[in-house]
């Protein structure tokens, strides 16, 4: 990722390894956070060559209006038109202003989390962030519920609501959305066709229920700009997953970032079955050339950036 990190953990690893061995521990103890600082700091310099996650999380009200046509990030011959229910829940500055957060946890949906009784560790950090407005209430001892900023994909009202099709599904939605309470609610509403109606039906059921969310939608250019971030440094990712990018927007905020529920794999480290999502019997093929995605190799390159410091992976149970 960089030669001067590599060179400093080295350095570091070597400095441990000559240590007496009494020494060594209390050594790691006393480094652990400084090299933890250090690496994110050197990923956020970077990063911010690329992108400016405090602008870049949303468009703001003052650069569209009504009845504009804007073209999709990734279907770029399609277009779609800004309407009054989404003008009117555009921030009107960034809802991650002057935002500085100590310990922060991205909460990814991996099935890895079942059983895991992280919740109260995921609970116990300054900013929690989830993707794709995955359930947390049934899953609290293993999951948390703290939830700060959440994500929605477009798809998700279809798939993990029915496409609202009748009152239940509505209310049920209605119910998530309420449960949010004050929390960003990071919207990707600009990057494929075919969600238009989906992101007018629950910018709807925001502005008729007063739902208390601070709704945000990311600017045109994030996913390029979080992409080319990836590519220049050797890491050829298709489409950044939403875990990805909250990853690298969250470097700006958070002093350190602990990733939880981040496993693209259908086997756990003993070998048995592990599910996609921690909340549904959806399948996914990893390695599926058809996915937008490529997990397994953003894993590595997490799992590097674990080795580094710039954030912790936790991938077995907690306490
Ligand atoms: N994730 C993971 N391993 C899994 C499932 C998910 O590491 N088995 C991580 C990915 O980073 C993913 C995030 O958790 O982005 C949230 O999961 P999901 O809701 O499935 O997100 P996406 O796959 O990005 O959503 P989509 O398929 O709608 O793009």
């Amino acid at each position: 990722l960089s030669s001067s990190t590599w060179t400093f953990n080295k350095t570091l690893s070597n400095l441990i390894r000559h240590s007496p061995i009494s020494l060594q521990s209390s050594m790691m103890q006393v480094l652990a956070l400084p090299y933890l600082v250090f690496s994110l700091c050197f990923c956020r310099k970077n990063i911010l060559r690329f992108l400016d996650p405090e602008r870049d999380i949303s468009i703001l009200k003052g650069t569209l209006k009504p009845g504009d046509v804007i073209h999709y990030v990734f279907d770029r011959h399609s277009t779609t038109t800004i309407s009054e229910n989404l003008y009117r829940l555009l921030p009107a500055v960034s809802p991650m202003k002057n935002q500085h957060h100590g310990r922060c946890a991205i909460v990814g949906n991996s099935g890895i989390l079942l059983n895991s009784s992280c919740g109260p560790e995921i609970d116990s950090h300054d900013f929690v962030i989830r993707c794709n407005l995955a359930p947390v209430e049934e899953f609290s001892q293993d999951v948390g519920t703290q939830t700060n900023l959440v994500t929605m994909n477009p798809s998700v009202v279809q798939r993990a609501f029915q496409d609202l099709v009748s009152k239940e599904w509505r209310d049920r939605f209605l119910r998530r959305l309420q449960s949010l309470r004050g929390s960003v609610l990071w919207i990707p509403a600009f990057m494929a066709k075919g969600g238009e109606e989906r992101v007018e039906w629950a910018l709807r059921l925001i502005l008729l229920h007063t739902v208390d969310v601070r709704t945000a939608f990311p600017s045109l250019r994030l996913l390029h700009a979080v992409r080319g971030y990836w590519l220049t440094n050797d890491v050829h990712i298709k489409r950044p997953t939403t875990g990805l990018l909250m990853y690298t927007l969250a470097t700006r905020f958070c002093d350190e970032i602990h990733l939880y529920g981040f496993w693209p794999f259908s086997l756990d480290p003993d070998g048995k079955p592990v599910k996609y999502h921690y909340y549904d019997t959806l399948k996914y093929e990893y390695t599926s050339r058809s996915s937008p995605h490529t997990m397994p190799l953003e894993f590595r390159t997490l799992s590097t950036l674990h080795r580094q410091g710039a954030l912790q992976l936790h991938t077995g149970s907690c306490g």
